[in-house]
């Protein structure tokens, strides 16, 4: 399948192709630009900003992505629900959610906001990545995953902070997670930083409290 810059494609509808967003698009699905122009059929979707009503559908889908391997992390609807709270009480916060092709139904989401509000994360940082732009979340209902939904939240989310002045744009993401692991290093991104951590996971049937590497990596909006 050819795909051309007839298909609906943000980046090419509504921006200048730079070279900047040849370095993004690189990773993003075929929706844009047929960079990977013999991937298989992709299915239709949308990004769109978050709205209120979005928020039940995408906590039980943030609680279920982050059951799995892996995080195996157990987490309440409240502690859900208050990373969404709590990223929108940011000025700078930018909540994105990828919808099914009528922009109805959530079947993924990201959370932005700068890395400065994260103390754990931005003390492991030192020079211009200290005022990076951070990806807190970012993920995508199992029904929906390896269509490049992930890929192409990631890539409006670092368009978003470009467009809001930020230059560096960080993650940090579990060792064991390569899919994250390699979206960023298609794009450039170093490992800056390893962190242990603790959390809280499911192991064997009970609930405990389990060492975790984390890997931060940071690279240009
Ligand atoms: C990690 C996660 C967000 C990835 O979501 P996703 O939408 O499946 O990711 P993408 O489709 O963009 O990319 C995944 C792979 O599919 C490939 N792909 C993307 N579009 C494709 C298409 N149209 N056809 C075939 N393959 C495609 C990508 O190249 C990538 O391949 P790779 O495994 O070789 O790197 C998802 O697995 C998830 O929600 N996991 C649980 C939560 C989590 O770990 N979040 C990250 C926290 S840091």
């Amino acid at each position: 399948m050819r795909v051309s810059c007839q298909d609906p494609c943000l980046i090419c509808a509504e921006v200048q192709l730079s070279i900047r967003h040849k370095r993004v698009v690189g990773v993003l699905s075929g929706t844009f630009c047929g960079f990977w122009p013999n991937w298989p059929e992709r299915k239709a979707m949308l990004v769109r900003k978050f709205v209120p009503s979005d928020l039940e559908t995408l906590v039980s889908m943030y609680i279920g992505s982050f059951s799995e391997p892996p995080w195996y992390e157990v987490i309440t609807r409240e502690e859900a629900e208050k990373t969404f709270s709590g990223a929108m009480a940011y000025e700078e916060s930018v909540i994105l959610t990828g919808t099914d092709d009528d922009g109805n139904r959530p079947i993924g989401s990201a959370i932005m906001f700068a890395v400065s509000r994260r103390h754990d994360v931005v003390s492991l940082l030192s020079g211009e990545d200290r005022e990076a732009a951070y990806l807190a979340e970012v993920f995508v209902h199992s029904d929906h995953r390896h269509s490049g939904v992930a890929s192409r939240l990631i890539g409006e989310m670092m368009i978003n902070a470009a467009a809001m002045g930020f230059r560096r744009f960080a993650v940090r993401t579990s060792v064991d997670q390569p899919i994250i692991r390699r979206i960023f290093g298609r794009l450039g991104f170093s490992e800056v930083a390893v962190d242990s951590v603790e959390s809280m996971k499911l192991v064997g049937g009970a609930i405990r409290s389990v060492p975790d590497r984390r890997v931060i990596m940071c690279g240009d909006t």
